[in-house]
């Protein structure tokens, strides 16, 4: 094994410790056959890093995550962080992160595995033609404009107030990302925006308009993010790559991955620019949250965070092989065996690390197959 990559767990909350656990297994049995080497290391955040350091983006965490070649990350938030000051909450954690590292574009691919088109809340055929990428910008838009605060008017009363902005660089350079993907995938790029009536939205519809002109090749289209909802949820095979700001991503990566049966099988990359090693800055975590309510009984679903792994084997580390592998040993687990959010008749539930351990062995054998 020539290289060795520096992999940083950040477990975070709720299951996002028992889900990477699953992680750190495919990882290790990597490692352990001789088919890409990990040096594996764990910091705190979220929750975690404010009960350890009163702080929900550590400065150790900060340090190590750039030392890292990629990032792993569980979840954050829970119950009982209710009650620290807004800008320590464990979401904070994770906004930071994202800041820091500048990881503009977050990927979230919303697909149905065949053996859970069943478990799906939608009809078979709606649901099967569902296979999008939802391309997110993170680290802009009415997240993070300034000024943003709640003000004080007296008599008990208050104004809250946020900024939706968007530049034409920050557009620009997650919108050449989109355009990519869609030029690998369908090549067809629908961006979504509030372009009649919010400013920073026709600043956004123009610029990617204009870097679409660099993509002849990619069929582009604009949907406003209200008739978008709408169109997802009762015609999702019409979407390929939807290029979404930061508010309406978020919004509508739920939607699309509720759709496709259960929170708990959808991944997602965060990416920014390269590193000096050549490697991109990237972030790799479950869409799903740290679901309190069921932390610690082995119930979650450990494949959102597998999947995750599977698209750090892809983005940061090009070993397209192994991550076929991988999502091959994903699919033949879901034939027999399912945790909860999953469960079907004719099938055996099993607990979050059975499932892990359950990939790991196909992994293997799907490795020496292809050896
Ligand atoms: C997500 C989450 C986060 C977001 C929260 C936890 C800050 O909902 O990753 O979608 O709003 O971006
Ligand atoms: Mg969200």
């Amino acid at each position: 094994m020539a290289t060795s990559y520096k992999l940083l767990f950040l477990p975070g909350d709720g299951i996002g410790p028992e889900v990477t656990a699953e992680v750190e297994k495919v990882a290790r049995a990597l490692s352990a056959d001789g088919v890409i080497g990990f040096e594996i290391e764990h910091a705190d955040i979220g929750g975690a890093g404010y009960d350890a350091h009163r702080d929900p983006y550590p400065d150790e965490t900060a340090y190590r995550v750039k030392e890292a070649d990629a990032v792993m990350l569980g979840a954050v938030g829970g119950p009982k962080w209710v009650d620290v000051p807004f800008d320590k909450r464990p979401e904070q954690g994770l906004l930071d992160i994202r800041k820091d590292m500048n990881l503009y574009a977050n990927l979230r691919p919303a697909f149905v595995f065949d053996q859970l088109i069943g478990a799906s809340s939608l009809k078979e055929h709606i649901i099967k033609g569902l296979d999008v990428m939802i391309v997110r910008e993170l680290i802009g838009g009415v997240y993070f404009g300034q000024p943003r605060g709640i003000e004080d008017l007296g008599n008990g009363k208050k104004r809250g107030y946020n900024t939706a902005t968007y530049s034409t660089d920050e557009v620009t350079r997650v919108a050449e990302v989109a355009f990519n993907i869609a030029r690998a995938r369908g090549k067809t790029l629908c961006s979504i925006d509030k372009a009649n009536v919010l400013e920073s939205m026709i600043v956004w519809r123009e610029t990617v308009t204009s870097v679409g002109k660099k993509y002849p090749d990619v069929a582009l289209s604009h949907m406003y993010v209200d008739n978008a909802a709408m169109q997802l949820a009762t015609k999702p095979a019409q979407f390929d790559v939807m290029l979404c700001p930061n508010l309406a991503g978020d919004i509508l990566s739920d939607l699309a991955a509720a759709m496709t049966g259960s929170l708990g099988m959808l991944p997602s990359a965060s990416l920014g620019d390269k590193q000096p090693n050549g490697l991109p800055y990237a972030l790799y975590e479950p869409v799903h949250g740290s679901a309190p309510d069921i932390a610690g009984q082995g119930k979650a679903n450990p494949l959102a965070a597998i999947l995750s792994f599977e698209m750090l084997l892809r983005y940061s580390l090009g070993a397209h092989a192994t991550a076929d592998a991988l999502r091959t040993a994903v699919a033949d687990v879901l034939d027999s065996f399912r945790t909860p959010d999953i469960m079907e008749d004719g099938k055996i539930k099993v607990d979050t690390a059975t499932m892990g351990d359950q990939v790991v062995a196909r992994m293997r054998k799907q490795l020496a197959k292809v050896a």
